[in-house]
């Protein structure tokens, strides 16, 4: 087991080892499989925390699928709680298209409430939640997830594409605060 370790100025410790990671995310791509076998869907992987979910999740999808990245860039306005979101790097044309949508962590639901309403508006057939991560009781949004990895307590993690400060996306598995 790996031990505590520091990023910037606080402490984590092992929370979800890599080998419980693989195994989820092989059963949420069996899950996956199963509803969207033929009908070759359109993975939408929000970067950046997502990066490391989509890789090993399109590795166990063995049908027919495409993949494209889009991220969210938040303009702060004028007023302080001013945060107009804006969705990037959508190439594809998602109209009539099975479009799933995966993420790394859902924490208030904002982000993801921004990312439906503007892949909503680009009329696809379908459109499916996957997340790793989802910490429930922070919910402040009305969003249902369909694939769920893991369900969370309201700490914050890091590991596995999700960061602190820009840290710690690289590590194998996920590390939580650890509170004194
Ligand atoms: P939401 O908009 O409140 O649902 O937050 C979603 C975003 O906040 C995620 O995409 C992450 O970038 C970030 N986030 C939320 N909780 C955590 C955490 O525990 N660790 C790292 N990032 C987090
Ligand atoms: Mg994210």
């Amino acid at each position: 087991m790996s031990p505590v370790i520091k990023v910037h100025d606080r402490f984590f410790e092992p929370f979800i080892l890599s080998d419980a990671i693989e195994k989820r995310v092989k059963q949420m791509a069996a899950e996956i499989s199963a509803t969207y076998e033929d009908k070759n869907p359109l993975f939408l992987a929000v970067l950046n925390g997502a990066f490391i979910l989509a890789a090993d999740l399109l590795r166990e999808i063995n049908f027919q699928s495409e993949i494209s990245f889009v991220k969210i860039s938040s303009y702060e306005g004028t007023q302080s709680t001013e945060n107009i979101k804006e969705l990037i790097g959508f190439t594809e044309n998602l109209r009539g298209r099975h479009v799933i949508i995966v993420e790394d962590i859902i924490d208030t639901g904002l982000s993801m409430q921004h990312i439906l309403k503007q892949v909503n508006s680009h009329s696809p057939a379908s459109i499916k939640i996957a997340t790793l991560l989802l910490k429930r009781e922070a919910l402040q949004y009305p969003i249902e997830a369909d694939y769920i990895g893991f369900d969370i307590e309201q700490k914050f993690v890091l590991g596995y594409g999700l960061d602190y400060d820009g840290l710690g996306r690289n590590l194998r598995h996920i590390f939580v605060e650890k509170r004194p």
